[in-house]
């Protein structure tokens, strides 16, 4: 049985070899299937992008690549579909900063409560030199990071209060992504965080096992969350960045100029997802409002009064993370 077994794998096992030593130019002129996955509906920011990047990797190549997507997380939450890249089965993501920083602790900076002012701000030191360096450091980890993406600012939605003050979110079984960062932080203001994989939250959420999750107005109206929380609090308490990922094996098996394909095709992504983004923190409140969420929106001095309370938390924040390179992100106009 072992020695049919090896026989069999024998000529596959040359042909593998024979493909590697061919290297990329060999497989020039066949098509390759670009497996992409990502938490959302294709409606989203997410379908978007990941559509973008399809047609301009798609057109630039004359078709020599073929995506084909699986939204909705129908390839897993997104630690499954990262470490699938990281197995070479799945070639592309789209994902949130949620786990990244179990792959690459750094990345963990960008969730630190109240570190950005707004969105020009996030998109301008993603795309300088600190969010740049970042990126870099997936190479360690066996993964290759394109370009970072965005889903908007974070607001809480929840089913038990309104929330004005950080008193109110004590006890409250907030559904957190499973990044210590957060998890920090709303232990710090008193809440139960319960972090979850993103595919598990809806039926949570309906059956009351948690109380509410936040998300960007991105996420709150693509998932349509306004089915199963009543309200939103517009808290705004971190600036939630994506990334866009394919596997070291695609990349390293491609031309020079199929990755630039691919890397010029992320940057137009980005574009598309920003402009998404850029839209609904304009029209996502009044859709929710019509939806029949009862919206608040915290005012700046509820905002400070939230951020006092995280004293205990920036100490951490301020032992874990460079100190200078918190400074130079927060003085970045
Ligand atoms: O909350 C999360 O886990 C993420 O923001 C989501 C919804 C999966 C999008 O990446």
């Amino acid at each position: 049985m072992k020695a049919l077994a090896l026989r069999n794998f024998a000529p596959a096992a040359a042909l593998a070899v024979a493909l590697g030593a061919f290297g990329w130019a060999g497989a020039a002129n066949a098509q390759q299937e670009i497996k992409i996955g990502y938490a959302l509906a294709p409606t989203s920011h997410y379908g978007v992008a990941a559509d973008k990047w399809q047609e301009v990797v798609e057109a630039k190549s004359d078709g020599r690549y073929k995506f084909r997507h699986f939204p909705s997380s129908g390839l897993g939450g997104e630690r499954e579909v990262i470490e699938g890249l990281q197995l070479g089965t799945i070639e592309a993501t789209i994902v949130s900063s949620g786990t990244l920083s179990n792959f690459v602790p750094e990345t963990g900076i960008f969730d630190i409560p109240f570190l950005f002012r707004d969105l020009t701000h996030a998109r301008k030191v993603l795309d300088g030199e600190v969010g740049q360096s970042i990126l870099a450091k997936f190479d360690d980890v066996g993964l290759v990071a394109l370009a970072w993406g965005e889903q908007g600012f974070r607001h809480i939605t929840n089913n038990r209060n309104e929330i004005d003050k950080p008193e109110d979110v004590a006890g409250l079984k907030l559904r957190t992504m499973e990044n210590p960062i957060h998890i920090t932080a709303f232990e710090t203001l008193g809440a139960a965080p319960t972090p979850m994989a993103w595919p598990e939250v809806i039926s949570a959420l309906q059956q009351g096992t948690i109380d509410g999750q936040e998300n960007p107005l991105s996420v709150i109206t693509s998932a349509k969350l306004s089915e199963v929380q009543k309200y939103l609090t517009l808290s705004g308490h971190v600036y939630s960045p994506a990334m866009l990922l394919v596997s070291k094996q695609l990349w390293e098996g491609m031309s020079p100029e199929d990755q630039t394909i691919f890397k010029d095709a992320a940057t137009e992504a980005v574009a598309a997802m920003r402009a998404y983004v850029d839209n609904v923190e304009t029209s996502g409140v009044e859709q929710l409002k019509k939806e029949g969420m009862n919206v608040s929106e915290m005012t700046a001095e509820q905002k400070a009064a939230f951020q006092k309370a995280l004293a205990p938390a920036y100490e951490k924040y301020y032992g874990q993370y460079d100190k200078a390179t918190i400074d130079k992100i927060i003085a970045t106009e």
